[in-house]
């Protein structure tokens, strides 16, 4: 018999379920029987002893739902080994009811935070299998995490529909897309809607550089443009600041966010009437896009390959386009981020979008 916890941690993504569906379809395939203990909203539930054991009825019709039908929540890694308000030591408990419930192994589902206590567990003896999710794409060890496609897909639609505004009304049109510190989203989202500026946290910009590039458009009869900006982007300015000043300055920042911050600028260096478009968490919902419904399945097979031949302590990634097993000790608390000369940056450039740079 061979007992599964399985959690989703951290934001949540489309194909979180397609991910956990393949894992399950996969060890109810073999031979081996299986029971599955699903833990609620992420280690929370690890740590409370807060699950559900789960049937192949629960993973049934779950390939095309967006959210995940464990619950998520940020469990912060920063925090992880002090104890909660009443005592609790969170890495203890967790270790506790792995070992209570007799579990031979650990599924777990997360990004770069996920990773980071996941890669603890291991460490302090769990079997651990984990896989790659999020819409930024920022996690090293995996050219690509599923969600990212699905996000490009709702952030591609946003910019499409600011086009039609845009064009009507001759405006400058901000839109501003999720991506944490990296800019994979908006860049891949900003090509696709075919935004004239692309702001990503990779290159900082300068101001005078956006204001020459919608100038440029006006001249050359382009009556509005649209600027994809990455939530993470900076300006020079602020990038050379030190970490403790540039916090500083967005305490005390008027802007809710770099976008307005931004529209505020370009207002006053150009005169240009400019409108700022948040699409926010839609970004992460919905239903997975058939990319990603195929790359999580896939991601999720592996998982369940490598659990029934007892391989632990592996993210399961891609790379070179081939499903790969990434030790997790490589992957933890690494950043992965955009190149600033990669080459499609250099080819965005070539066709003629500027980065502020
Ligand atoms: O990591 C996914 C993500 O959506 C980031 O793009 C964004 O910065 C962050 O999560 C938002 O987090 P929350 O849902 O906690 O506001």
């Amino acid at each position: 018999m061979l007992r599964i916890g399985m959690l989703t941690s951290g934001g949540d993504c489309q194909a979180l379920n397609a991910a956990m569906r393949g894992v399950v379809k996969t060890l109810f395939t073999s031979d081996t029987d299986v029971e599955i203990y699903g833990f609620l909203e992420g280690y929370k539930g690890l740590i409370y002893s807060n699950f559900k054991m789960l049937t192949g009825a629960d993973f049934s019709g779950i390939l095309t739902k967006g959210g995940t039908i464990l619950g998520s929540s940020r469990t912060p890694f920063k925090t992880i080994k002090d104890p909660d308000e009443n005592g609790v030591d969170k890495v203890e408990a967790m270790k506790q009811n792995y070992y209570k419930l007799k579990l031979d192994c650990l599924v777990i589902l997360g990004g770069n935070g996920t990773h980071k206590t996941a890669n603890l567990l291991r460490t302090e003896g769990l079997n651990v299998v984990t896989l790659p999710k999020t819409i930024d794409n920022d996690l090293w060890g995996t050219d690509m995490t599923f969600g990212f496609q699905s996000a490009v897909d709702v952030a591609t639609a946003a910019i499409d529909c600011i086009h039609t505004t845009a064009a009507s009304h001759g405006r400058i049109f901000i839109v501003e897309v999720m991506g944490h510190k990296v800019g994979y989203l908006t860049l891949n989202a900003g090509m696709a809607g075919g935004a004239d500026i692309i702001l990503i946290p990779e290159i900082p910009y300068d101001i005078d550089q956006v204001c020459k590039a919608i100038e440029r458009r006006h001249k050359n009869g382009a009556g509005f443009t649209i600027i994809a900006i990455a939530e993470g982007a900076i300006s020079k300015e602020d990038a050379a600041l030190s970490k403790k000043d540039y916090k500083k300055k967005l305490e005390k920042s008027p802007f809710p966010s770099v976008s307005y911050e931004l529209a505020d600028q370009i207002i006053k260096k150009t005169g240009y009437d400019v409108r700022v478009t948040v699409p926010g968490h839609t970004q992460r919902g919905g239903s997975p896009c058939p990319y990603d419904r195929v790359f999580a399945s896939r991601l999720g097979a592996e998982a369940g390959r490598l659990i029934l031949n007892g391989e632990y302590g592996f993210m399961v990634g891609y790379r070179n386009r081939e499903i790969v097993k990434v030790p997790l000790e490589d992957v933890a608390g690494k950043l992965k981020m955009l190149e600033k000369d990669a080459l499609i940056i250099q080819e965005a450039k070539l066709i003629g979008i500027s980065f502020g740079d």
